[in-house]
């Protein structure tokens, strides 16, 4: 059990007599003061990812730009900042959380399949450190904004290198077939051209594999690839950002490669290669075991051919994973008891079949109306995927610290629900 909850929360969720505790907060007393569904986060799990990715990749002396996608809540973000992390931003609107926040614009890249003008306008403004481009047409609308604004943007190739990782199939951005990148014949001729772009500098090279990967083999081909093709076009890259995409504990029994690993595998292979600024893109590691989402129980439900279903406060509204991705997250009591057990779906209240937050999960026999459960692995891509699906109001988000929690978003209210609707 103590080993158990090491891995999916790097010990901040630990038993005490018999009662959970994040951080020494019991979760009881978080249900009570700040009510049900919540998200938590510890900021001691935060603190020792960021600290363990920075120690892991200190012999690159990497700049580390944390994926806004996968948690942006705005506190999230200022202990990022804090700790001398830059930002991957997606979006105008990551990218004025980013602003919001006090970012330096040297640490801010900007990747993503289709940005606006007005996207692309505001990071020139702004002069972050680099964009990444995806296609041919919008390289030119870079040139022509930042021409027209008298500037320059450094822009890094992403390449589509044909990786295939073992993830799901939805969080696969490497494949041939995807909607990401550029092919190496189009990325190519346009290197052979990258001079006659004064706005667009083409500075270097993307790539991201995709999310949750558990082995370093991905990432061993596609720096092979990419320095290949680099050579091939005689291309010296100043910059080389690898994406994100490293995995983390869902199950306590995941095998996923510690983060030492991955770094020595880059290292390695980034040292039989050219000196370039290497960019990591990481989201999911840093925040996603960091975060819980506590729930109440409203009602058991048991049908007569045996099948039982936990029905839970909390849906598919405020955690989309396992309707969308079928993904396993880790479901605990909060209060321990002793005796036997069974095996249930925990659900939401939402009108889909697909609102499940766990499958044939093994509970606590004693489990009834009003208990606590607490959903592990929830700090990524949780709140940041949230809806307002059957007039649901989005959860409160809550920072716990030394014992103490503060409130980093409150839970909506039913005006918010419609505040920009007009009748
Ligand atoms: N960089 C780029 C260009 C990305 O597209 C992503 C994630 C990241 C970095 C961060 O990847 P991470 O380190 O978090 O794996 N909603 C899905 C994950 C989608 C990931 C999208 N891109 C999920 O819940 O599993």
């Amino acid at each position: 059990m103590e080993d158990d909850l090491k891995k999916i929360s790097d010990g901040a969720l630990r038993d005490e007599n018999g009662h959970l505790c994040l951080e020494g907060v019991p979760l009881e007393k978080v249900a009570k003061d700040y009510g049900t569904p919540c998200y938590l986060y510890s900021h001691q799990v935060l603190t020792n990812r960021i600290n363990s990715l920075q120690a892991a990749f200190a012999p690159l002396s990497p700049l580390i730009c944390y994926s806004v996608k996968a948690n942006s809540n705005l506190t999230i973000l200022k202990l990022m900042k804090h700790y001398g992390l830059g930002l991957d931003v997606v979006s105008e609107g990551e990218l004025r959380r980013a602003i919001k926040v006090g970012f330096p614009s040297m640490k801010i890249v900007f990747a993503g399949v289709g940005k606006t003008t007005q996207e692309i306008d505001l990071a020139v403004k702004h002069q972050i450190f680099c964009l990444t481009v995806e296609n041919e047409e919008e390289l030119a609308q870079v040139e022509e904004r930042a021409i027209k604004n008298r500037s320059c943007l450094r822009c890094l190739l992403r390449l589509n290198l044909d990786i295939d990782i073992d993830t799901h199939h939805y969080v696969k951005t490497a494949k041939k077939e995807s909607k990401f990148g550029l092919d190496l014949t189009t990325a190519a001729r346009l290197l052979t051209r990258r001079k006659k772009w004064l706005g667009a500098r083409i500075v270097g090279i993307h790539f991201h594999l995709g999310s949750q990967i558990k082995e370093t083999i991905g990432y061993e081909l596609a720096l092979k690839k990419a320095k290949a093709f680099c050579q091939e076009n005689n291309f010296t890259p100043e910059i080389l950002d690898i994406g994100g995409g490293f995995g983390i504990h869902y199950a306590p029994q995941d095998q996923v490669c510690p983060i030492t690993t991955f770094a020595s595998v880059i290292k390695e292979a980034l040292a039989r290669w050219a000196k370039v600024k290497l960019v990591l893109e990481p989201g999911r590691y840093l925040v996603g075991n960091s975060g819980f989402l506590l729930t109440e129980v409203l009602y058991i439900k048991q049908r007569p051919d045996g099948k039982t279903f936990v029905i839970v406060d909390a849906a598919m509204n405020d955690l989309v994973r396992p309707s969308f991705y079928n993904s396993y997250h880790h479901i605990l009591p909060v209060r321990k008891t002793l005796g036997g057990t069974f095996v249930a779906d925990v659900v939401g209240p939402i009108c889909e079949t697909g609102d499940y937050l766990a499958r044939e999960r093994r509970l606590p026999g004693s489990l009834k109306r009003g208990d606590l459960l607490v959903i592990a692995g929830a700090g990524a891509y949780g709140f940041s995927m949230a809806s307002n699906y059957n007039s649901r109001r989005r959860p409160c988000e809550i920072l716990v610290q030394d014992k103490n929690t503060s409130l980093i978003r409150k839970r909506e209210s039913f005006s918010d629900l419609w505040r920009l609707e007009e009748l």
